[in-house]
């Protein structure tokens, strides 16, 4: 039999928590078509209680929505075939504005987030909805952005917000994650496969816009930047252990909040494939 599945929007333009359902390889279809409905429609939808899932089910989760991809250069976690770990005791924090893998030509579709080990306090993320962000520009500054392009790489300033970096996500980011070196263009605005909607492609894998000078391209990153992280476009999560948050990475950025200090984050995520974005230009 089918539960009742709920969809209980958690901010006013981003974000809602479903409630009833049951995460695991076995969903019905009319529960898979609703999940996908909730994810266009919020960008990033929300499961407590899942802690059924172990990372086998997390991934046998991902093949219900698509096709799941590893990492292009972090390992996998070991005895997985998908699964990537952000181990905060080893340089996993996520915390600058970014989609994830941008600097691929086709970046996941989707990222499945499942909460390992939680902080008692803090720790939370925070994802902005890049298609309000889009829609809300004025008018001149969306023709502006319309057919530009920018270059996206793995080698980006990954510890921005930081004072003191640790030795670890130096090592971590030298020797892994720039083990080999991505550049891609993407369209500023890319028009969403499945819902038409025009999307900003930004955050912290955009390194310049093609044609500009970098002090220039700087400038209007950060400008444009500001708007999609406007509090009005963002949702932010309190984890539980045996949450799992599901985002549309086509239409979203997102932001792990680094302020618990040496308490213990552990995250596993597994993304689906996506395609090469399309301007609006086709
Ligand atoms: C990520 O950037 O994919 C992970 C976000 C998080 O750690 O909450």
């Amino acid at each position: 039999h089918e539960t009742e599945l709920e969809v209980k929007p958690v901010a006013g333009r981003i974000g809602a928590e479903i409630i009833g359902v049951r995460l695991g390889e076995d969903l019905s279809e009319q529960t898979i078509a609703a999940v996908r409905q909730a994810l266009l429609k919020h960008k990033v939808i929300f499961f407590r209680g899942q802690s059924h899932l172990d990372d086998a089910g997390q991934e046998a989760l991902a093949r219900v929505l698509g096709n799941p991809i590893a990492h292009p250069t972090v390992p996998v976690k070991q005895g997985t075939e998908y699964v990537l770990e952000l181990n905060s005791d080893h340089g996993g924090r996520a915390d600058s504005w970014h989609t994830d893998v941008t600097f691929v030509a086709a970046y996941p579709q989707a990222s499945i987030l499942r909460a390992v080990v939680v902080p008692d306090a803090g720790g939370d993320t925070v994802w902005a909805n890049t298609a309000a962000a889009y829609e809300h520009l004025p008018s001149e500054l969306q023709l502006l952005v319309d057919r530009l392009w920018a270059v996206h790489t793995n080698e980006y300033d990954y510890a921005q917000h930081r004072y003191v970096v640790s030795e670890e996500a130096v090592r971590h980011h030298k020797e892994v994650f720039v083990s080999a070196l991505y550049e891609t263009e993407h369209p500023l605005v890319r028009v969403h496969p499945e819902t038409g909607e025009r999307t900003l492609v930004l955050g912290h894998f955009a390194k310049k816009i093609v044609g500009f000078s970098s002090a220039d391209s700087k400038q209007l990153l950060s400008l444009l930047q500001g708007h999609i992280t406007r509090l009005e476009n963002t949702v932010r999560w309190r984890w539980s252990a045996g949450d799992v948050v599901i985002w549309d990475n086509r239409a979203t950025q997102h932001y792990a909040i680094n302020d618990y200090g040496d308490q213990h984050r552990v995250v596993r995520r597994v993304t689906v494939d996506g395609d090469i974005p399309v301007s609006i230009d086709g």
